[in-house]
């Protein structure tokens, strides 16, 4: 057995070239490593304590060093931020405190520069109250055109005060809210966020419209939200019990698939390969694949891996699950770890029960950072080692954890209020970036900011990226070489997939005939002999060339 390693951040960072062209592949898509912007908490340009465009164009070398392929940006349009920016008020301006139209086009292009494509994020399932439509809407009254374009409706009861359904919010509480005129209208989210009508062809025409207006400035895709529920049961009838595939009346109905057709012929206009990646939570995998078939959408993410413990046995299970759901459809499988919606991995991966579900987030869960950091290390071997493409939040190269003693004042999310104080919400995993030094604001504002509109914890001097740059053992060295031996490895890439014989909490696979990945989820160290030689370690291995518990390695065969 070689000498076990941790690859050097400057070997690692020597091997990638300082452009990369953008590749002219059409299935560029299929293997692509995504990583996400939250440009609220990226980088702050203008001082504000708010991330913005400026500031993201100003760490693009970053992007480069860390070896993305492409950038999918949480929504960046106007928006009045009751939902983190999924209030879309105009699909088609840039928020003020993110920049201007000009700075979108600007960055789209210098990305491209470095070889690094955009995906924009798109809200076709409902837009702000403050977007035009829906004003219009208020004012033009019941049994108007402008009201058709929502799902406007008298209430139940002799006066009408009893809402048109009891469906339930995906962020809790009611999905009605009545309008001084007695009408109720309808919101699958906070009731800034009013559900549009799908069978209206004002809102088809529309969203085609503004999928051209980003793919004419040069976008490689859209990121689709809550892609899954646009089309609702026009009866509005109640949720049944147990809903049967394509029963339920506001989820995954199967008339939803002809909008991503025609969405499909729209990117399809277009030359080079744009994608369409959807955000479709759904526990039934063939209902899923079902978005993914060749005239939908290319990708969607793989939340059912996400949302696993850490566990050898559950993970193996859901890999084979999502790869044989994939394949009839002919499309790649996604992996991702996290979201801006979701725990931060290195926190919910050092808890007892380490999968993730949103209606179990509590307030103080126990949490082993130090564990959590090394299975979120593994984790991201695991990942970045199984086929298909991969998504990186931002944050997580860095190792950061959830906060989750933000001060009460400083919470936004309605997920948060919704619950009524129960829910945490989602604001621990969208805390702005420390870049440097070894005070707030780390570098994320320029000197003598406006404060970072969530604070920083103080113990993020540690987990600076210029802190990180120069340990060859941090979570940012380990993601840099591990995406840099990625693209320069064709079976990783392209190389068939295969479990090998392991015991039963360790995951042992090979890509191609040449790459080899092994994670050991089990409480012993796993014996390597024989196995390869190491290119790359989650953790230092032991004294007898042994791969720690929680860890895993890529080893060339
Ligand atoms: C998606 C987004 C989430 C947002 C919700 C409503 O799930 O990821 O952040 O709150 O849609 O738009």
């Amino acid at each position: 057995m070689d000498a076990p390693v941790l690859a050097s951040t400057t070997t690692e960072r020597a091997a990638s070239p300082a452009v990369v062209p953008p590749s002219t592949d059409p299935d560029w898509w299929r293997t692509a490593v995504i990583y996400q912007v939250y440009v609220r908490s990226f980088a702050d340009g203008d001082g504000d304590g708010t991330g913005d465009l400026a500031g993201v164009r100003s760490r693009l070398g970053y992007l480069r060093d860390l070896g993305v392929d492409a950038l999918w940006f949480t929504p960046w349009y106007e928006s009045p931020l009751a939902d983190g920016g999924y209030d879309v008020s105009d699909y088609r301006a840039i928020h003020p405190a993110f920049g201007h139209l000009r700075d979108a086009e600007a960055l789209i292009a210098e990305a491209l520069e470095l070889g690094i494509r955009t995906i924009v994020d798109v809200v076709p399932n409902h837009v702000s109250s403050e977007h035009e439509w829906f004003r219009a809407a208020l004012a033009a009254g019941p049994g108007s055109p402008e009201r058709e374009r929502f799902w406007f409706r008298p209430g139940r009861g002799a006066t009408g005060e009893q809402r048109p359904t009891d469906w339930v919010s995906n962020f809790q509480g009611e999905t009605w809210t009545r309008v001084d005129d007695g009408e109720w209208y309808l919101h699958l989210f906070t009731p800034e966020q009013p559900d549009l009508n799908w069978n209206h062809p004002d809102v088809r025409r529309e969203h085609e419209d503004v999928l051209r207006f980003w793919f004419d400035r040069g976008v490689a895709g859209v990121r689709i939200d809550s892609a899954a529920l646009l089309v609702k049961d026009p009866a509005l009838p109640e949720v049944p019990e147990n809903p049967g595939p394509g029963e339920h009346p506001n989820t995954d109905r199967d008339e939803v698939h002809e909008i991503y057709r025609s969405w499909r012929a729209v990117a399809d206009s277009y030359p080079g390969t744009r994608v369409l990646v959807g955000e479709v939570w759904m526990p039934d995998p063939e209902r899923f694949a079902n978005y993914l078939r060749p005239d939908e959408m290319h990708t969607a993410f793989n939340f059912d891996f996400m949302a696993r413990p850490w566990d050898a046995a559950q993970l193996r299970h859901s890999i084979d699950e999502m790869l044989a759901a994939h394949a009839p459809v002919g499309a790649p499988s996604t992996w991702v770890l996290s979201n801006h919606d979701v725990t931060r991995p290195v926190t919910r991966y050092g808890r007892a029960d380490s999968s993730f579900a949103f209606a179990a987030k509590r307030f103080g869960v126990p949490t082993d950072l130090e564990l959590g950091t090394r299975r979120a290390r593994a984790a991201a071997l695991l990942t970045a080692a199984l086929p298909g493409s991969l998504y990186l939040y931002q944050g997580d190269e860095l190792g950061l954890p959830e906060v989750e003693d933000l001060p009460d004042g400083a919470r936004q999310d309605p997920m948060h209020f919704r619950s009524h104080g129960v829910d945490p919400g989602r604001d621990g995993c969208r805390v702005p970036l420390p870049w440097s030094g070894s005070s707030a604001p780390f570098g994320f504002s320029p000197p003598n900011s406006a404060e970072p509109w969530l604070p920083q914890p103080a113990e993020w001097a540690s987990y600076t990226v210029e802190r990180q740059e120069a340990d060859p053992t941090s979570m940012l060295s380990l993601y840099r070489a591990a995406l840099s031996i990625r693209r320069r490895t064709a079976d990783l890439t392209s190389g068939e997939f295969d479990w090998l014989d392991s015991e039963p909490d360790v995951l042992a696979f090979r890509r191609g005939s040449g790459f080899a990945c092994i994670v050991n989820f089990s409480h012993r160290p796993l014996d390597l002999s024989g196995r390869g030689t190491v290119l790359l370690g989650s953790a230092q291995l032991t004294g007898d060339g042994e791969l720690p518990p929680d860890s895993a390695v890529w080893l060339a065969l």
